[in-house]
């Protein structure tokens, strides 16, 4: 696992991480006495049961289970191998991983995913390079001036241009001696298809790399300057480059969503270039596709549960069609929506740079919910004949339907009801004939959600508080060790996470590493998780650290105390069940008990 990076480089990797900085990049934290609390971006939810502890640098979510460290975190939120996000961590962090332990075989082995992003970033500079200092980049600075563009925008947002010409990128990756196999998949050239070789896939057009939240480039988008076709030619997905995942600006725009706690999505690259430059850089762009859930869990992570989401397009059609996709998508993310349409001819761009950000944020104060803009956009396309309303029902019922939350739901069926003057009753009516069977989905859902909250709370409830014991208060783990209360354990799972407390309290002076100062506070229990291979049991670990248990001495022992009494008690009923089964000659039940009672008497040989 960690064969290409020194332990020590490891472990200054893992000293110098502070989780709640790493998490805050993806969900809006808040601080909640020792801990913060976010909506957790494992799962959709309403009210925040995802927990951090900056002591323990930890995550936890109490809906879904999921939690760990902040490797862990990045793992399963990104997708990367341990070694890859060592290497973001360490280049975050500023620490360097010496190239010479590296072998040659290993330096084949980095990951694709990490080539992927280096050729990508070298192209990018390629880019701009001949955007800023090539003689050809004259004319695609002057586009970019006529639009309006200017050179803080072009700096900010990394704008480039590629080159006339088939082979420029080609031998730009040819000096730097990387291969060709490597930039095809990166789709900055491809393979011809008749002959042997390559060509660039972008040729004089204006290039915007594609930015995720921690700047990485992932992919370009280049424009053309004039009117031939296609307008954009987009990089294709690769390993890195997950459309439906990425949002043009999200890097620039993450902050000031979080202090506006807004987010304007647009549909175009020059739109979000137009809003940052009039003073509105909480934006972003979906690129190409319309909004996925992805997207939403990413903004929310912005801009909270209670922020505001504005969807801005360039005509009642395509508002319309994306509305009623996205009510979903939204309903899902558990926020609302709000849908704003400019003015006939107009998107974000044109229409800023013709009437200004006051014209902009006043009509974009007057955007509608989505619902109540799909009922509004129903009205005036059907009227209010009889004939019309009840075109108007037909088409509202399903996003009705659509809308998870059963009180928003009456309440915009009731705003409907009154709007084209039917009785409520009647709409609802339509409105559970397509939600019919949804009743029976959700309670599915919902016990697949108390499924997911079981299986952390079973096993032995004594046995779980002493795992939290070692875990929150490590100054008792010589007397597990001197009672030898794991043996004791009937659950194979808390047994074998406190033999892995054990062996990590051995490791390290626990006592030491509790009491130093650090702002990042003690990692005992995060070198534990490191330790375990097994999604299930950090969970488990995790679930067991975050509480905020006072522990004393006092306490602890007697914990230990009633522990061993119960299990003393049970040896007992044991053998009185073993001379019952005998005297009543139930075999099977002998054989069963016998076999219980073995096990406990090789625990017990252990115990000596
Ligand atoms: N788009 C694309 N490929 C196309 C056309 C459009 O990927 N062939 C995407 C781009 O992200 C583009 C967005 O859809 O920015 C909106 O397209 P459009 O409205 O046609 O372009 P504008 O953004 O308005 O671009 P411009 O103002 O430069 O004409
Ligand atoms: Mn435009």
């Amino acid at each position: 696992m960690a064969v290409f990076i020194p332990k020590d480089k490891i472990s200054e990797i893992k000293n110098s991480v502070d989780i709640v900085d790493i998490i805050s990049d993806i969900v809006l934290l808040k601080k909640v006495g020792r801990n913060y609390v976010g909506l957790c971006p494992f799962h959709a939810e309403k009210t925040p049961s995802f927990t951090v502890s900056p002591e323990k640098q930890i995550f936890y979510c109490f809906g879904c289970g999921t939690g760990g460290n902040a490797f862990n975190f990045l793992m399963n939120h990104d997708g990367l191998s341990f070694f890859e996000t060592a290497k973001m961590l360490a280049d975050r962090y500023g620490i360097e991983i010496p190239a010479q332990t590296m072998s040659p075989e290993q330096k084949r082995r980095i990951s694709e995913r990490e080539s992927l992003l280096a050729a990508n970033k070298q192209a990018m500079y390629f880019f701009k390079h001949s955007l800023l200092s090539d003689a050809e980049g004259k004319i695609a600075l002057e586009y970019l001036k006529k639009r309006g563009i200017g050179e803080d925008t072009i700096t900010i947002f990394n704008i480039g241009f590629a080159p006339a010409g088939w082979d420029n990128i080609i031998n730009y990756f040819s000096k730097k001696n990387i291969s060709h196999e490597l930039v095809e998949k990166s789709g900055l050239i491809i393979k011809r298809k008749s002959k042997n070789g390559y060509y660039d896939r972008f040729r004089n057009r204006i290039m915007f790399p594609i930015f995720d939240v921690s700047k990485q480039v992932l992919g370009f988008g280049g424009r053309v300057m004039d009117d031939s076709l296609p307008k954009y030619l987009n990089s294709p997905e690769t390993y890195v480059y997950n459309k439906s995942r990425s949002l043009y600006g999200s890097h620039i725009a993450k902050e000031s969503c979080r202090a506006s706690e807004t987010v304007y999505i647009v549909e175009g690259y020059f739109d979000v270039l137009a809003l940052h430059q009039h003073g509105i850089p909480n934006s972003v762009a979906t690129l190409g596709t319309s909004l996925t859930q992805e997207h939403v869990q990413i903004l929310r992570g912005f801009v909270g549960k209670n922020g505001r989401f504005v969807l801005v397009y360039d005509s009642d059609a395509a508002g319309i069609k994306a509305a009623e996709r996205s009510i979903k998508v939204f309903d899902k993310g558990y926020v609302s929506a709000q849908i704003l349409v400019l003015s006939e001819g107009y998107d974000p761009d044109s229409y800023l740079f013709e009437f200004g950000y006051n014209s902009f944020m006043n009509a974009a104060s007057k955007a509608k919910s989505i619902i109540l803009f799909l009922i509004e956009s129903a009205v005036n396309k059907y009227g209010l004949s009889v004939e019309g309303k009840i075109r108007i029902i037909s088409d509202l019922k399903q996003p009705l339907a659509n809308i998870n939350d059963s009180v928003e739901r009456s309440l915009y069926i009731k705003e409907l009801a009154e709007i084209i003057g039917i009785d409520e009753a009647a709409v609802m009516e339509k409105v559970r004939i397509v939600s019919g069977n949804k009743s029976i989905k959700s309670n599915k859902k919902l016990s697949d959600k108390m499924r997911d909250k079981n299986f952390t709370l079973k096993g032995d409830r004594l046995e779980r508080q002493i795992i939290a014991m070692m875990l929150q208060f490590p100054e008792i783990l010589s007397e597990i060790i001197l009672r030898n209360i794991l043996n004791q354990f009937e659950d194979e799972s808390l047994k074998l996470i406190g033999q892995l407390v054990l062996k990590q309290g051995e490791h390290k002076d626990v006592r030491d590493e509790l009491h130093a100062v650090s702002t990042r506070g003690n990692i005992f229990v995060s070198d534990i998780i490191n330790s375990i291979d097994d999604r299930e049991k950090r969970s488990i670990v995790a679930s067991l650290s975050i509480g905020e248990d006072q522990w004393s001495r006092e306490g602890c022992l007697k914990l230990l105390a009633q522990f061993e009494s119960i299990r003393n008690r049970q040896k007992k009923t044991l053998l009185k069940k073993i001379r019952a089964a005998e005297e009543s000659n139930d075999y099977e039940l002998l054989l069963e008990l016998l076999k219980k009672k073995q096990i406990q008497v090789r625990n017990d040989l252990k115990l000596s």
